[in-house]
């Protein structure tokens, strides 16, 4: 609705490493091959964070360096900066801050949203708020994850999967009618059971015993989190698309969490949507976790139109998910 205050997308950025972590690389480390990864995930390539002394701050700031140069922003004008993440650089302090710290935005605050896979998601609607409401003029959204630091490679289940990565995008008010329209986001905390990493929080402090019990990496029941992601991320994009009147046709793209291939194509699927209009990078950097849905639209950038209809979904820990409508502002 035009002269209506939305806040919209007017900038996106990524940052990756350069190392890359192949399906020929797996296969000398666990009992895996390339068939089998290609096939079962769609994944061919990671990357994998390796710069002595860098961790997921230094991977945001340089995705929202790149992201205020090419908006031509000062990183003093940054109101607040918010990171979806579920590998900060400490358990404390928050990464978000230390980001402001190293990107000199002097006059932000943030903090970080842990909502595992759909942290991004989670973020970007917790930011929308801020612009939505005229309570601050420019706000920044990352999602980052350096997955390389919490995962297991001698678990063949989850090491396939997971990668490094970094996107931000920046918020600021439009009343042309583009922005975020509407989002839909959900939580279920009994599927902690299926996705999580053991030892290190309160429950299960860090000792000599978690640590010989490899329990400070990521775990996961595949399969049950497989379903459920299906199911989460089409009953979400169906109720937004009801709630705003929209049917398959209406909808240009479709940004899908990239967890698995096999997730994405039955996604599209089950709601019939052309996978030619949903965007696909998972075989170069597997799952980035809170990484992908913004590595997703910078990679699409260039194929956006402004006015573009599209619906972000993502399904992951918690268990968390949902699905957001904006309409591309540029
Ligand atoms: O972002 C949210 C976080 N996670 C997800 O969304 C992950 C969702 N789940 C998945 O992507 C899939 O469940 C996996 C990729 C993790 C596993 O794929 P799957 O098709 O569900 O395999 P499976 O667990 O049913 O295992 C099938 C077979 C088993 O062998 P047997 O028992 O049939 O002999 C596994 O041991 O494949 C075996 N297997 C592997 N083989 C080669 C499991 N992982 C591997 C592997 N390489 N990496």
């Amino acid at each position: 609705m035009a002269n209506k205050l939305h806040a919209a997308i007017t900038g996106v950025h990524g940052w990756v490493p350069e190392d890359r972590l192949t399906n020929f690389d797996l296969e000398k480390m666990v009992d895996t091959n390339d068939e089998w990864i290609t096939s079962r995930t769609g994944i061919r390539e990671r990357r994998i964070l390796k710069t002595p002394g860098w961790a997921t701050s230094d991977m945001c700031a340089e995705a929202v360096k790149g992201l205020l140069e090419k908006t031509n922003t000062k990183p003093g004008e940054i109101d607040m900066l918010i990171v979806g993440t579920i590998t900060g650089d400490m358990v404390f302090p928050d990464t978000a801050n230390t980001v402001c710290d190293k990107i000199g935005a002097k006059n932000a605050f943030g903090y970080d949203i842990n909502a595992a896979c759909s942290g991004f998601l989670y973020a970007l609607a917790t930011g929308t708020q801020f612009i939505q409401s005229e309570t601050y003029s420019k706000v920044v959204v990352v999602g980052a994850d350096m997955m390389s630091s919490i995962i297991d490679y001698t678990d063949r289940n989850t090491c396939v999967i997971f990668g490094d990565g970094a996107a931000a995008v920046l918020l600021e008010a439009r009343k042309d009618g583009t922005g975020i329209q509407d989002f839909v986001l959900r939580g279920d905390g009994s599927g902690r059971e299926f996705l999580h990493m053991k030892a290190g929080g309160s429950l299960r402090p860090a000792s000599a015993e978690t640590v010989a019990n490899r329990e400070h990496y990521a775990w996961q029941d595949g399969k049950r989190v497989f379903v459920q992601a299906v199911k989460g991320m089409t009953g979400t994009v169906e109720e937004v698309m009801r709630r705003n009147k929209m049917t398959i046709e209406d909808v240009n793209w479709i940004v899908p969490h990239q967890a698995n291939m096999r997730i994405i194509t039955s996604v599209a699927e089950h709601l019939q949507f052309p996978l030619d209009r949903v965007t696909v990078n998972i075989h170069k950097y597997g799952n980035t976790t809170s990484g992908t849905l913004p590595l997703c639209m910078w990679e699409y950038e260039d194929q956006f139109k402004k006015g573009d209809n599209i619906i972000l979904t993502a399904f992951g820990g918690g268990f968390t998910w949902g699905a957001l409508f904006l309409k591309w502002a540029y």
